[in-house]
């Protein structure tokens, strides 16, 4: 019997900013502390973005996710990148990469999903993959959320970080196994971020005053809602599937979950039943890094050998909107 068509991950890449600010270097800034910020969410550190872009990032982790993947970029047919804080609504960021690469074949544009972007976009490639549409898709989660946050607002400044990862995804007979993805746009509210395009915004005589775009964008959460959810839907869709796919959980070489939170991820392993050692961690280092989180930490993984031909990992993302899901692949 013919093999049936999927999406195997062939070159991992990231990128991070040069600037690191660690837990004590925010306490100069808020009221705050090392202690506080690393027993609640497991963040010692994040990279802020001083001088690079978005596009910048996402080009770097693309670069060298196409060098593992011993890829041209010409040989590329589409460039998506998960993104929620790209400098420009058009042109998008995927279109910026692509110049920069030289990805001059392919099709390009970005995906918005907040935190769950990267998975959904892997998942979007993956369609488009088994459909027989495309061969070589390369799939970005780039994000530079400093930019929206509030830097007087000690509940949320002290957990995000900038940066970006990037996958190869070629069509081959191994690879993804299912994906489930969920959305809940009336919960919402619990994490939102404004658009500030106030400029342009407040030069429109129609508009009305009260429906006028706020000046500031910034990001705006109900920290214990989020946390609630997180715990209560990632488990879950880890176990739809497992089970849409017939896989134990036994047979899981490693659950690589959005880098949301350290005791997130510990609730889920608890939820689950699963060692905490199944459930790899670098927020300590980078924060919450929204759509780059899992791309990320897979390269982290794949750089240091801790991925072997023929292990089964579960990726999972959960983030505003409220959207969450999970993928299962063979790597
Ligand atoms: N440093 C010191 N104190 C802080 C602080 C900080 N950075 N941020 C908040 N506090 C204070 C609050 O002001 C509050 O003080 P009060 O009791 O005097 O009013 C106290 O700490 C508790 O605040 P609370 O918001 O209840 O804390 P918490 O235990 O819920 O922890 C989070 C806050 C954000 C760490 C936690 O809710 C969380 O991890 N949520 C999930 C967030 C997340 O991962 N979001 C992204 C998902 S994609």
């Amino acid at each position: 019997m013919a093999e049936q068509r999927t999406g195997r991950i062939t070159g991992t890449g990231s990128c991070v900013p040069d600037l690191c600010i660690t837990n004590e270097r925010l306490s100069e800034v808020v009221d705050t502390s090392d202690a506080w910020i690393y027993s609640r969410t497991g963040i010692h550190r994040r990279r802020i973005a001083a001088d690079e872009t978005v596009a910048d990032l996402a080009a770097e982790a693309a670069k060298s996710a196409m060098e593992k993947a011993k890829i041209l970029p010409e040989e590329i047919d589409l460039l998506l990148v998960a993104t929620c804080s790209g400098e420009m609504l058009f042109p998008g960021t995927a279109c910026q990469v692509q110049a920069r690469i030289g990805a001059v074949r392919a099709a390009a544009f970005d995906m918005n999903a907040a935190c769950s972007g990267f998975l959904f976009a892997l998942g979007t490639a993956w369609a488009y993959l088994k459909s027989g549409l495309y061969e070589k898709i390369l799939v970005i989660g780039a994000e530079k959320l400093s930019r929206l946050l509030d830097w007087g607002d000690r509940s949320t400044c002290v957990l995000f970080g900038d940066g970006a990862g990037a996958v190869v995804l070629e069509a081959d007979g191994k690879g993804i196994m299912g994906m489930v993805q969920h959305a809940d746009g009336n919960k919402g509210q619990v994490l939102t971020c404004p658009e500030g395009h106030e400029t342009a915004g407040s030069s429109n005589p129609f508009l009305r005053k009260t429906e006028r775009i706020p000046n500031i964008s910034s990001l705006e959460m109900e920290g214990q809602e989020v946390f609630k959810f997180a715990v209560k839907q990632v488990p879950r869709c880890i176990e739809e599937v497992l089970a849409q796919t017939g896989t134990a959980k036994e047979e899981i070489r490693y659950y690589i979950l959005h880098q949301a939170n350290s005791r997130i991820l510990s609730g889920a392993a608890k939820r689950l039943q699963e060692p905490e050692g199944k459930f790899p961690m670098n927020m300590e280092e980078y924060g919450n890094t929204s759509a780059a989180s899992i791309p990320l930490l897979l390269d982290e993984l794949n750089r240091e050998g801790k991925l072997q031909r023929g292990d089964k990992l579960v990726l999972s993302g959960f983030g505003a909107g409220l959207t969450w899901g999970a993928l299962l692949l063979e790597w």
